[in-house]
């Protein structure tokens, strides 16, 4: 990361006091490597196939993990396993809500978890296919949110925590690029509420908590297809 000094100010103006430290002790902070003896050949089987009690995550999540726009389902494909095995758990100790994926969730033994989200990790992260239309107003305002913040509100850049282009820090900053606008929306307005509260040091309530609708609108649009100039490290 090029931008460790001012990282310092952004974050004060987020959580006051407790974010640098917050911050970048996550940032340290290697995971336990869950991930260790995963099997992700077993993980695309039950993916593709389900087991009992359990149906395809490609019926939901796509054929390649790329989730399905029109419900909103978010896309797995490339995301850190640490991450995605992180969420799986809270789906199935109830820390993270979802009338669809508690039940799954709860359903998969240890092993289960850890393979399909090492076969939904191995899959190509997002790619670029149609341009997006740049010229948008709402597209414009969201990429200045993802790449510049907004400093009236002191509110960070999506980026600082989210990697160049959004593509993620792991393994506690999920890459957002890619993702189904509906998704992105749904989650920034459940952090706004407190209904998904599942993240670390609150970080992303403090960040929902001082969004609007239409910054909200503005910069889940934006996520679903960046322009390639953020894209690129
Ligand atoms: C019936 C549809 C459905 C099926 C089948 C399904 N999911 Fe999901 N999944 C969802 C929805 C909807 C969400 C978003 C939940 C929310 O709103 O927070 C989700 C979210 C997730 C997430 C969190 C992603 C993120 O970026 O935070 C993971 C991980 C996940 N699912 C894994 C799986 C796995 C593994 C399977 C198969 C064993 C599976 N899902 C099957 C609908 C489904
Ligand atoms: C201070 C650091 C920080 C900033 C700034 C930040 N995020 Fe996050 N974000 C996080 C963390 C940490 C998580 C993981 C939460 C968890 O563990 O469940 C996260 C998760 C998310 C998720 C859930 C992704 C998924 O698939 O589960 C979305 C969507 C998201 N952030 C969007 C944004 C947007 C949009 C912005 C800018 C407006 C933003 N974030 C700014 C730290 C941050």
């Amino acid at each position: 990361m090029t931008c460790r000094t001012p990282l310092r100010g952004i974050f004060a103006g987020l959580g006051r006091e407790r974010l640098p430290g917050t911050v970048f002790s996550l940032v340290l902070a290697a995971a336990a490597a869950p991930s260790a003896h995963a099997d992700a050949n077993a993980g695309s089987v039950l993916a593709h196939q389900g087991s009992a009690g359990v149906p395809a995550c490609v019926s939901c999540h796509g054929m390649q993990g790329e989730g399905q726009a029109a419900s909103g389902f978010p896309r797995l494909a490339g995301q850190n396993q640490d991450y995605l095995l992180k969420e799986l758990q809270a789906f199935a100790d109830g820390t993270r809500k979802s009338p669809q994926m508690n039940p799954i969730a709860s359903a998969l033994s240890a092993a289960q978890k850890r393979d399909a989200t090492a076969y939904f990790a191995s899959l190509p992260a997002w790619k670029q296919q149609d341009k997006p239309n740049t010229s948008s107003p709402s597209y414009q305002r969201g990429r200045k949110l993802a790449t510049v913040g907004d400093w009236n509100k002191e509110m960070p850049a999506c980026f600082i925590c989210h990697g160049a282009g959004g593509r993620g820090v792991p393994p506690h900053f999920p890459a957002l690029v890619g993702q189904p606008r509906a998704y992105t929306r749904a989650q920034l307005e459940a952090w706004r509420s407190a209904k998904r509260a599942n993240d670390p040091q609150g970080l992303m309530r403090s960040v929902g908590a001082k969004m609007t609708d239409q910054e909200i609108a503005d910069v889940s649009l934006y996520l679903e297809n960046p322009s390639p100039a953020e894209v690129e490290e």
